[in-house]
């Protein structure tokens, strides 16, 4: 029997713009990428050319059967030095949201997906008390200029992001794996040169360099946490109509036997303790990829025999349902799933993802829970962070050489229960 969604459920993809965009050479990003020995695998230089692309992108999308399209806005193209806004790249944009209205796709858009304006970490990044001001002032910006086109906006992904890079990196330093979210933890010394290499291109000791993936200080987490709040209450004075909301992070949070306590701890870390900063929020963005499972000693390794994805995470994608179900235990908001996806080149196992995570979605809508959209992670194969281009999540393949984009069987997949608004 076909699994029915509520009506108006939003079907779509997400994409970040330092991922496709190219060529986004004011922000942080830019610079670690291209410093002599970066521990960046590659760099980004013009991604999927998705800032030329973006008509033909969106039009594919739309012609899948996807009805929405999660995508952010470069904070670095918007307001290049402090207080000096550019009209070309505010112009572009306008054009990405125009293109979105003329598909019949409704934008989801972040203002701040991972990278900064240099000249911001140049002024302390993101331990800096004044940065939630400098956000509020590029957010107010973005809605006087666009807002009329935004009806959802997250203002930043994955706030709590720095949580669970140190617990992840702390694992797998012990094994010298790779982790989650595109840090590349194979060597700590390669970690120290990049962070004194980063020091001396921003003119700062290497301590000070405070990007958004980096280490964060307790005051840093509320720092970013106020900066969302702040950045919400200034959407809503200009764009009292647009919904606003934050993205967070969450893992799956499981305990075996003894290792209740541990779970509980972590799960009060990476989300309950910011649920004040969520609570005037109009929606909340959901991004799941696996579990993490507790023991009396804390976090446990992923089992030797279960299946892994490209980015070594253990391929769990029942993970999504239970993180839904516990969120809307504590915040009572409608859910939007703004990431949830796989990396992996078995598109075969991408479609199995797809159907097992919505099968949890779906139950919990049958209970009642408003979980509002799906957005999968991601539109197309792009650049992951440290990792550079390797992984693949995309539902659409990429010929870098020619960009020419080509959907793979889980797009297609994806779009039909779009167009159905059902799960067969
Ligand atoms: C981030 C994306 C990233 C994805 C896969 C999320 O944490 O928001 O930028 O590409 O995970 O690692």
């Amino acid at each position: 029997m076909a699994l029915l969604f509520p009506e108006g459920f939003m079907w779509g993809a997400s994409t970040a713009a330092h991922q496709v965009e190219g060529n986004n050479t004011h922000s942080d990003f830019w610079l670690m990428e291209n410093l002599e020995g970066s521990i960046f695998k590659e760099p980004s230089g013009i991604a999927v050319d998705h800032y030329r692309l973006f008509q033909d992108d969106i039009a594919l999308l739309a012609s899948l059967g996807l009805n929405s399209y999660r995508f952010s806005l470069e904070w670095a193209r918007i307001e290049p030095e402090e207080g000096q806004f550019d009209e070309a790249a505010i112009a572009h944009y306008r054009e990405v949201l125009l293109a979105c209205k003329r598909n019949g796709v409704t934008p989801i858009v972040t203002l701040h997906h991972f990278s900064s304006p240099q000249w911001l970490i140049r002024k302390g990044g993101w331990e800096s008390s004044d940065t939630p001001l400098r956000f509020s002032r590029y957010c107010t910006h973005v809605m006087k200029e666009l807002g009329d086109l935004i009806p959802y906006v997250c203002t930043i992904n994955e706030a709590n992001i720095s949580i669970g890079i140190a617990k992840i990196i702390k694992r797998h330093s012990s094994n010298g794996s790779q982790a989650q979210v595109g840090i590349n933890t194979n060597s700590m010394s390669q970690m120290q040169q990049y962070f004194m290499a980063l020091g001396n291109a921003f003119g700062l000791h290497p301590q000070e360099v405070h990007s958004f993936l980096g280490p964060r200080t307790e005051e840093g987490l509320r720092i970013i946490f106020q900066s969302h709040a702040e950045a919400r209450e200034a959407i809503r004075q200009v764009c009292p109509n647009t919904q606003v909301g934050v993205t967070l992070s969450l893992y799956d949070i499981q305990s075996i036997l003894g290792g209740e306590e541990n779970a509980a701890q972590a799960w009060h870390e990476e989300f309950l303790q910011f649920l004040p900063y969520m609570s005037d929020d109009d929606f909340f963005g959901l991004q799941n990829y696996t579990r993490t499972v507790y023991g009396p000693d804390g976090l446990l390794p992923i089992p030797e025999q279960s299946e892994k994805t490209q980015m070594g995470n253990e391929y769990y994608p029942e993970a999504l349902g239970a993180v839904v179900r516990f969120v809307y235990n504590h915040l009572k908001k409608p859910i939007m799933i703004t990431e949830n996806g796989v990396a992996t080149d078995n598109d075969e196992r991408r479609i199995a993802f797809i159907d097992r995570a919505l099968n949890g979605v779906h139950a919990c809508t049958s209970e009642g829970i408003p979980v509002i959209g799906y957005m999968h992670w991601s539109l197309l194969d792009n650049f992951e962070w440290q990792l550079g281009f390797s992984k693949t999540f995309g539902l659409i393949e990429v010929d870098r050489s020619t960009q020419e984009r080509k959907p793979k069987t889980s797009a297609y997949h994806l779009g039909k229960i779009a167009q159905n608004n059902a799960l067969n």
